[in-house]
């Protein structure tokens, strides 16, 4: 088996497991996880981008006791393919290109830079303070809930229900983590059918506001209409794939970043590294690290035969730290120029978020470099037991 995505040793560093694997092919075959997994930047390419593999959903089982966490991923526009992907992926980026990150640019570096003071004066007052919970944790979703205009009222049960409802992406999820997942799912998309009906009636300058009326737009146009299912499924894709990932950025990039105390002095120096810094931590710990194709016929990824409605993943922290494309892929350089890594995936599910994900990272580290440019870990961070979602439960600074 090539490696035990339970086991603690391989979560606290998995990267010697994947480095190993790579010198013995791009391709393994995962018995615990049920599918060949690939381990080069090469192979994990070619499974996002081939067109002969596909993300074809399945709904979880049994059906009957999951009806809204099945609407919600059957609806959403990351589990299509063809034509309802190609709609909804338009109607969103369309929605995306009025200028939804760079109206939110002043509010993101505001709240960035509030949410970091007050972790300064507690790591003053109490000798330490947690960057996951005062910061990594607060802000994603505070963004994706302005981005998406959603009322004050849902906002402090955005992150419970997120949380519960990624915990079904790990391997083998238990009977309680499936059981929340659901109930978070059913609350959730209540919430989101009120937001939709009220932005029906009025519309705002936020994103939902702009789905609904495009909507109306392609409707009006002949164009084919998305169901009130879809853009419910739209929104929760947002919230939840705008804001975990972001979360673990924050959490595994200034772990990084204290562990390689020099790139964090280089950065406090020269914030024009800004920019690299942000794809040198995206690339170094990814937070997503496994993503699933289903072959829509028989096909190959790098000469590994996957038969058609068979599965394949993509290991994408084998593929950030892939020695054929990355110099020194072990070293973490705040700097680094060549950095075509796979962090926001690759295709025609490439990340829509990516430039608003790009822009909170930047302003976390930005606010951490003037408000505590000499922070220190002030004990060994937890991990969090999974393994798709790579991540921290703390992190505690001080100075
Ligand atoms: C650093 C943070 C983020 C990372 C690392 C990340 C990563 C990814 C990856 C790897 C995919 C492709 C999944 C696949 O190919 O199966 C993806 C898709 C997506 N992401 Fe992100 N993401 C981040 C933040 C965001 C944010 C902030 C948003 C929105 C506000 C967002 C919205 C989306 C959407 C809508 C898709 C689906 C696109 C499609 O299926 O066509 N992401 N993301």
């Amino acid at each position: 088996m090539p490696f035990d995505p339970a086991d603690s040793a391989f979560l606290d560093d998995p990267y010697p497991t994947f480095s190993a694997l790579r010198a013995l092919g791009p391709v393994h075959e995962h018995p615990m996880l049920g599918m060949p997994v690939a381990v080069s930047h090469a192979a994990c390419s070619e499974v996002l981008r081939g067109r002969s593999l596909g993300r074809i959903w399945a709904d979880a089982q049994p059906a009957a006791e999951f009806p809204t966490f099945n609407l919600l991923h059957r609806n959403s526009l990351l589990e299509r393919e063809g034509e309802p992907h190609d709609r909804l992926r338009t109607l969103v980026a369309g929605a995306f290109n009025r200028g939804h990150t760079a109206r939110l640019e002043p509010a993101v570096s505001a709240l960035a830079d509030r949410l970091v003071a007050e972790l300064a004066v507690q790591v003053r007052h109490t000798g330490s303070a947690d960057l996951m919970a005062g910061v990594a944790h607060v802000l994603p979703v505070e963004v994706i809930a302005e981005l998406l205009g959603l009322p004050e009222s849902v906002r402090p049960r955005l992150r419970g229900w997120s949380t519960a409802i990624v915990a079904m992406y790990e391997p083998d999820p238990d009977g309680r983590r499936r059981a929340r997942s659901e109930t978070a799912s059913a609350e959730f998309v209540d919430a989101l059918r009120e937001v939709i009906a009220h932005r029906r009636e009025h519309p705002g300058d936020d994103l939902m506001s702009d789905l609904v009326a495009a909507d109306l737009d392609a409707e009006r146009r002949g164009g084919a209409p998305v169901s009130t299912d879809e853009l419910v499924g739209t929104a929760a894709l947002l919230l939840m794939a705008g804001h975990e990932a972001t979360v673990n950025v924050i959490g595994n990039g200034v772990l990084a970043l204290l562990r390689h105390r020099a790139q964090w002095q280089r950065l406090v120096a020269d914030p024009g590294l800004s920019a690299t810094a942000v794809e040198e931590l995206i690339r170094f710990d990814p937070p997503l690290q496994l993503f699933e194709r289903t072959a829509l016929r028989d096909t190959t990824v790098a000469g590994h035969g996957v038969p058609a409605g068979t599965k394949v993943a993509a290991l994408l922290g084998a593929a950030a730290h892939d020695p054929q494309i990355f110099d020194d892929p072990a070293e973490l350089d705040v700097g680094r120029r060549r950095n075509p890594h796979l962090g926001f995936g690759a295709g025609v599910h490439y990340c829509l978020g990516a430039p608003l994900a790009r822009l909170e990272v930047a302003a976390v580290l930005d606010a951490l470099r003037r408000r505590l440019p000499g922070m220190v870990l002030a004990a060994p961070p937890r991990r969090r037991p999974d393994f798709v979602m790579r991540g921290l439960r703390d992190l505690r600074l001080a100075t």
